[in-house]
């Protein structure tokens, strides 16, 4: 019934409108985000890294050639400094549920490497504001966040900020992250913990500016919320589903008063999802939509394509029946807003 064209390459993400100019041309290259990580921070030891505003700083590993192959772990030599890295590695949380977490916000997908297969990083995001490459996100120790404490790995996901001032540029989505409980952002460092080490070292960012430091609005909550409506809007935050149902301001910013009511993806159209009865989902019970969100069937029967596909068939597909709902309650809630994004 509807005509979503191809599709949508993958999660473009929207932030915070103040980055969203700069970024939007990274938006349209890159499907997802890519997580700038420090390169001093690569370093085992947090002590004397060169300070933040000295650019690319020639770090050890990235003059030697790229390895090209995920066999590095075992030859981490046990250096002085390696040994008391590995002391503060003892990480608390629970892998498994980081797993859900990252799944449902893209499973991390920016930093998938498809010559390394898995999160090694090295994809390049080019714009206005420079250059910057997906990190090694696996733990391997030289090139990756194996010597990162959990509390690094934590406040790099919530607030992008990296030891000795370093800020990660908002491609990567921190932004939408800081609403992660702490229980959660906990979790999903042990599950990053956890990965199979890959050693792949990535090019230094080269950007115009530095990133602003970024403190949330609202501090983070021990866990994650109980009420349906607050769960919801957390979920549908981290997932970011108004990067496709919501449409932009010409400066790139999202538009508030269309708020989830349909935009323009690419060349694919996503659906006004807000209440709205005659151009929204208005008349769907919340159980259907949370079918919808686990399964892609609508309620009359069909189903969707595109983008929206794509995602239930990467993603949320795995929403347990509680976190659709909760998604459902919150699409419920949130002003319908007359919009027929075909026309
Ligand atoms: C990568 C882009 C993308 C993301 C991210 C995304 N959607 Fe969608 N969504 C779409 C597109 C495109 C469609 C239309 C699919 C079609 O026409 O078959 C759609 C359709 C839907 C529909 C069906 C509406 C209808 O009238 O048929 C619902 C409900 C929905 N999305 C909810 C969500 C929610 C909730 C999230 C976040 C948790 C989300 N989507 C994230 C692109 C996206």
């Amino acid at each position: 019934m509807r005509m979503s064209s191809s599709y949508v390459v993958s999660v473009p993400i929207r932030w915070a409108t103040v980055c969203a100019l700069l970024i939007l041309s990274a938006l349209l290259l890159a499907a997802c985000s890519a997580a700038a990580t420090p390169a001093p921070a690569q370093e085992p030891a947090a002590v004397a890294q060169p300070t933040a505003t000295s650019a690319p700083v020639a770090e050890p590993t990235a003059t030697s050639a790229p390895a090209a192959e995920p066999t590095a772990t075992a030859e981490a030599e046990p250096e002085p400094t390696a040994a008391a890295a590995e002391e503060a590695m003892a990480f608390t949380g629970d892998a498994d549920a980081g797993m859900y977490i990252a799944t449902l916000s893209g499973g991390c997908g920016c930093h998938f490497n498809r010559d390394l297969g898995g999160l090694a990083g090295g994809n390049k995001f080019e714009g206005p504001f420079g250059v910057v490459y997906a990190r090694n996100i696996t733990p391997d120790m030289e090139t990756g966040i194996g010597s990162y404490s959990q509390e690094q790995i934590v406040s790099l996901l919530r607030s992008g900020a990296g030891s000795d001032g370093w800020q990660l540029h908002p491609i990567m989505p921190y932004h939408a992250f800081s609403v992660l409980s702490d229980k959660e952002a906990w979790d999903v460092a042990a599950y990053l913990h956890s990965l199979d080490p890959i050693s792949n070292a990535v090019p230094d960012r080269e950007l115009t500016a530095d990133p602003a430091p970024f403190t949330p609005d609202v501090a983070a909550p021990a866990e994650a919320p109980t009420d349906p409506v607050a769960r919801g809007a957390q979920l549908a935050t981290i997932a970011r589903c108004g990067a496709c149902h919501t449409p932009n301001n010409e400066d790139g910013s999202p538009n508030l008063d269309l708020m989830l009511a349909g935009a323009t993806v690419r060349d694919s159209i996503s659906a006004n999802i807000t209440p709205d009865e005659a151009t929204g989902i208005g008349s769907w019970t919340e159980e259907q939509i949370a079918t919808l969100m686990r399964t892609g069937t609508r309620p009359d029967g069909s189903a969707v394509e595109g983008a929206m596909a794509q995602q239930i068939e990467r993603r949320f597909n795995i929403l347990t029946e509680a976190d659709a709902l909760a998604i459902a309650a919150y699409l419920k809630s949130i002003p319908a807003v007359s919009h027929d994004p075909f026309k």
